[in-house]
């Protein structure tokens, strides 16, 4: 508590004398879709965000497509130049997995995609940057998607190839890790209805509650793989990124709506189900959510619960493995009654 006074104190002072505190760290953040362009070069093959807005160019993609972008792939240095001219200590970026392992798998190492990462990397650490790295920033690759990407409980064993290929490659200089950004995107928001993100299959009811499990397992991999193989030597950090929402009713008449939803602490670190298997004590999902999605199946006629369960073994697996969290900006939002079939629940 005494810390914590001592130090808004002197941020408060630092702010008043219009300065931030020498202590105070300055980062920015890119990912890979947005802003490399050259989709289709080298050795590259095409990712989920690649087909979806060739595809669903007018719709979903607001008339533009990531195949050009900023066209950091050729101007990375003037990129750098310009976030070392800004004065910053920190940069994240994601890694395009399909630049760095064209089949998706570790059998075939893109030699350019290699060179690209070495040389962006390097060239922060020359300007005094320290690099942040995002492993998978919704770009997976087109081919995993054909075999059901995120829904297939393959992708556990797919993403810790990949990672591992990752750790190897870029740890002795890479020291922050970010497994995968905002799974309530690349599963609720890309599994949603009418969904306005890559792959763009609508199955908020099953669809996105697959991939939550899976990429829960595939962040644990990677974790663990981190944990065993590399940390003694390189002594990095990895974690997962979660969006946290503050959440209330939308008008007096859902008061009670937003304190149900708060009271399920939804709104807080530690019931959300991105979060609670890997953060909470008792791991798995949160008890009151595993209750409410089964009872709702079996009343719809599902001989199974929406929600795959975790075996013991997983919940163990996936428990306690955090010595950091990243969390990405926290915003509230309005609750509301859903429309019939609009949102899971
Ligand atoms: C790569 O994509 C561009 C469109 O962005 C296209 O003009 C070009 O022909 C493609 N190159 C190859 C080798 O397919
Ligand atoms: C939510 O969090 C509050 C404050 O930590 C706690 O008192 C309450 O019991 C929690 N609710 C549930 C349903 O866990």
């Amino acid at each position: 508590m005494k810390t914590c006074i001592v130090l808004s104190v002197l941020l408060f002072s630092h702010l008043c004398s219009g300065k931030f505190p020498p202590w105070f760290k300055f980062g920015a953040a890119t990912s890979s879709y947005q802003i490399e362009g050259a989709w289709n070069i080298s050795d590259k093959t095409p990712s989920i965000w690649d087909t979806f807005c060739h595809i669903k160019y007018d719709v979903k993609c607001s008339n533009a497509n990531g195949d050009v972008a900023a066209n950091s792939y050729y101007q990375w240095e003037e990129d750098l130049d310009a976030a070392a001219d800004l004065g910053l200590d920190y940069y994240r970026f994601s890694i395009s997995w399909t630049r760095i392992l064209p089949t998706g798998y570790p059998n075939k190492i893109s030699k350019d995609g290699v060179r690209y990462y070495n040389e962006l990397i390097n060239g922060l650490l020359a300007r005094g940057i320290v690099p942040m790295v995002t492993m998978y920033h919704w770009e997976l690759p087109q081919n995993l998607q054909d075999l059901g990407g995120w829904t297939n409980s393959l992708i556990g064993t797919w993403f810790a190839d990949y990672a591992k290929v990752l750790f190897t490659l870029f740890g002795d200089r890479v020291k922050t890790w970010l497994t995968i950004n905002e799974p309530l995107i690349t599963c609720a928001a890309a599994y949603g209805k009418n969904t306005g993100f890559a792959p763009g299959i609508s199955d908020p009811n099953y669809g996105a509650f697959l991939c939550a499990k899976n990429t829960l397992l595939a962040h644990a991999h990677a974790w663990r793989i981190y944990d065993v193989m590399f940390k003694p030597k390189y002594r990095g950090k990895v974690s997962i990124v979660n969006q946290i929402f503050w959440m209330e009713g939308q008008s007096e008449k859902e008061r009670k709506l937003g304190e149900l939803t708060f009271s399920l602490n939804v709104s807080t670190l530690q019931k959300v189900i991105y979060t609670y298997p890997v953060f909470s004590k008792n791991g798995g999902w949160p008890a009151e959510i595993e209750e409410i999605i089964s009872t709702n199946s079996k009343n719809e006629g599902f001989s199974f619960s929406r929600l795959p369960p975790f075996t013991t073994e997983e919940i163990n697996f996936i428990k306690g493995i955090f010595k950091t969290l990243l969390r990405a900006r926290g915003s509230d939002r309005k609750c509301r009654r859903s429309h019939q079939g609009f949102i899971s629940k």
